[in-house]
Order: C-alpha cells, then sequence, then structure tokens
C-alpha cells in the first residue's frame, strides 16, 4: 500500500490505533503515511520511527484523493462531511472508519477479519471499498460467540450489557472518576471498621442526589450507580445501542437477509475500558456443554474459554484482567434451567481495543497484503 492518510489519530481510539500499529510494526508496510489534522496544519505529525510529513489539513479534498486509503477515527460529523465530498470529487481509494454513519450502507461492509474473513474477501472482490468498524458491544460478542454463530447453532440470542465510560468517550471516563473521588470525599472519614454503615450509605444517598455530582457527559451520577440506557431511543422502544445487536450483527455476518433474532438490553456501568455482556441463548438443538465449549474456544486466537468456577471466573472474567488486552474470556458458559436448548454466557472485552481500534488495524494489514 502505497499512500494511507490517518485522520482523527490523536483521539482515544485514533492514540489505541497508533499504539497498536507501532506495537505491531504496521508503518514498516506503508510507503507513505500521511497524517492529517482539523487543527494544526503544518505541524510536526507522530513519532512513528520513519520520516513523515508536516501534518496536513483533514478538511482538503486535493489532499485527501492522493491517498490510496484512508483510515479515519475522527468522528461521525467528519465522516458525514468530508466522505461523501471526496467519493463526489473522484476519489477511488479505500476508506476505513471508527464511526458508524456508513455502517449500514449498502455499498460498505462491517469488518471484523476473524469473524467475517469471508464477507470482507467476497467484498473486496466485487470491489467494495469501505470498510466500516462495527458497534464495540457487536464485534466483542462475536469475538467471543463466533464459534457457535459460524457452527450455525444459534436460534436467537438475548445480550444484556455492562458497558463501560469509555464507549461515550474520554470525557465520560475522567467524569466517572471524578464521581467517584466525590463519593468518596463524602465520607472519607466515616470508613472504619465500627462506623455506622447505614450513617454511612444515607451521606452516599445524599451525595449521589445533591445536584454537586459532575454529570455534563453522564447526565446523571454512574459511579455508584448504572444507566440503563445507551445512545438515542428509537421508535419501538429500543435504545440505538440495543438495535445494533441484531442490524450489525447480521450485517457482519453476512445474514441480513435471513436474520437471527438479537436482542437485549443495553446498560452503562462503571467500569473503565471493557464491556461484559451476559448472554442467554437459545440453541438449535441440544448440544453436550464439552462441545459448546470447544466451538467456543476454537473460534479464533483471542478468545479464551474459562471453566465455569468461581476462582477462575473472579480471576479472569472481569475487566480488572481484561483491560488493555485483546483477550475475549467467555465464561459461566452452563446449560439453564429453561431447558438442554438454553445456553448462559458471559463474555468481557476491552471495547478500545477489538471494539474499535484492532479491526480497522487489521483491516488495513488485509489492503496491504
Ligand atoms: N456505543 C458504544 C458505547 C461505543 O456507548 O459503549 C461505541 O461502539
Amino acid at each position: 500500500m502505497k499512500r494511507v492518510g490517518f485522520v482523527g489519530w490523536r483521539g482515544m481510539v485514533g492514540s489505541v490505533l497508533m499504539q497498536r500499529m507501532r506495537d505491531e510494526r504496521d508503518f514498516d508496510q506503508i510507503d507513505e503515511p500521511v497524517f492529517f489534522t482539523t487543527s494544526q496544519v503544518g505541524e510536526a505529525g507522530p513519532d512513528i520511527g520513519k520520516s513523515i510529513p508536516a501534518l496536513k489539513d483533514a478538511q482538503d479534498i486535493n489532499e485527501l484523493k492522493q491517498m490510496d486509503a484512508i483510515i479515519s477515527c475522527q468522528g461521525g460529523d467528519y465522516t458525514k462531511d468530508v466522505f461523501p465530498r471526496l467519493r463526489a470529487a473522484g476519489w477511488k481509494g479505500y476508506w476505513i472508519d471508527a464511526a458508524s454513519s456508513l455502517r449500514m450502507d449498502a455499498d460498505s461492509l462491517i469488518v471484523l477479519d476473524p469473524v467475517n474473513l469471508n464477507v470482507v474477501q467476497d467484498g473486496l472482490s466485487r470491489g467494495v471499498k469501505n470498510f466500516i468498524g462495527g458497534n464495540c458491544t457487536v464485534s466483542l460478542m462475536l469475538m467471543g460467540l463466533g464459534g457457535l454463530f459460524k457452527a450455525g447453532q444459534i436460534e436467537w440470542l438475548t445480550s444484556m450489557t455492562y458497558q463501560a465510560a469509555s464507549g461515550g468517550g474520554a470525557r465520560h471516563m475522567r467524569e466517572l472518576i471524578s464521581q467517584m473521588g466525590i463519593i468518596h470525599g463524602s465520607v472519607a472519614d466515616q470508613l472504619h471498621p465500627s462506623s455506622a454503615i447505614l450513617d454511612v450509605d444515607r451521606k452516599v444517598a445524599e451525595t449521589l442526589r445533591s445536584g454537586q455530582m459532575p454529570t455534563d457527559n453522564f447526565g446523571v451520577p454512574l459511579a455508584g450507580g448504572l444507566i440503563p440506557w445507551i445512545d438515542s431511543p428509537l421508535d419501538n422502544g429500543q435504545t440505538r445501542e440495543e438495535w445494533k445487536g441484531f442490524a450489525e450483527t447480521n450485517k457482519i455476518l453476512g445474514l441480513s437477509d435471513r436474520p437471527i433474532p438479537i436482542d437485549g438490553t443495553c446498560v452503562r456501568i462503571g467500569a473503565m475500558r471493557c464491556h461484559s455482556q451476559a448472554f442467554t441463548i437459545k440453541l438449535k438443538q441440544d448440544i453436550p456443554l464439552d462441545e459448546i465449549e470447544g466451538m467456543i474456544a476454537d473460534a479464533n486466537d483471542w478468545v479464551k474459554l474459562v471453566p465455569n468456577d468461581r476462582e477462575l471466573t473472579m480471576s479472569e472474567l472481569t475487566p480488572a484482567k481484561v483491560t488493555g488486552t485483546l483477550s475475549v474470556p467467555v465464561g459461566r458458559v452452563r446449560k439453564m434451567n429453561l431447558g438442554g436448548e438454553y445456553l448462559n454466557a458471559f463474555s468481557v472485552g476491552d471495547q478500545l481495543l477489538w471494539g474499535a481500534a484492532e479491526p480497522l488495524r487489521r483491516m488495513l494489514r488485509i489492503l496491504m497484503a
């Protein structure tokens, strides 16, 4: 790949992408990496271990047009503004995007190659040029349960999510920690073993309801609680995040004409950057548990089956363990009281890695191969 343009590389997802590309020496494969900016034209670009031109204007269609591929982590507003103008100007390069704006377009594919390499390769041979990263919860579900989808054994499933602050953005992460600090500060002198716990609890509740908590980003306190709503409302009672579970999963798998029913409730919790999900899966048949575990564990190099054991679950199946890694553990795998075809499972994954940056990085690698 000759010229690759990077837009939005300084933000949170973009920074994770840069780090992964440095770690995997991806820049060695690119003849001319070109970095764009919306505010610092002419300044020096990031240190990627080779010399690069000064930052170019991310609004300059003529500069963007010189690229063979562009990878954008700049956000949906930028995509909506610049992408149509770039195509209208006759640009035929590959557009790889973290934002959701183009995801469901007929001429876009959602990329998650450990799960849908066949769909991606088929798209490339058909001349598809737009490759979009999936919603984080969807990508992490598919990384965890890909083996069951591949085996065609899922009749339907529900996903109840426990989504981290990072899904909202960097400011949300800061706000969560600030909220935690204020809660702690309100009772810090009463945390000794002999304090009256109901007094401590009352003070915490007063703090949560006081209107003094920083809530500019979440709208309400998240620390010490949760928010059972993510993204905008749809007419059918779902949130957009919940709708994506069905629409994107089936698009990623190439099943949009005979979709698998998927639904659930998406909930924001006080984790930093790991999304967790509890699944109820209706299998097409009563498959022995060891076979199910084998299907899950063998699906890709990153999924890790955690035996349904208390100690292992507590040490391996938590955001604290997974954060900052590419590992996607799946545990609590057991048949439910509902019947032999009903499976329970739980997964954890870093939403900035497999949920955002990693599928884009790998798509670029596929194009460079
Ligand atoms: N929409 C997701 C969230 C993150 O709010 O957690 C991006 O996929």
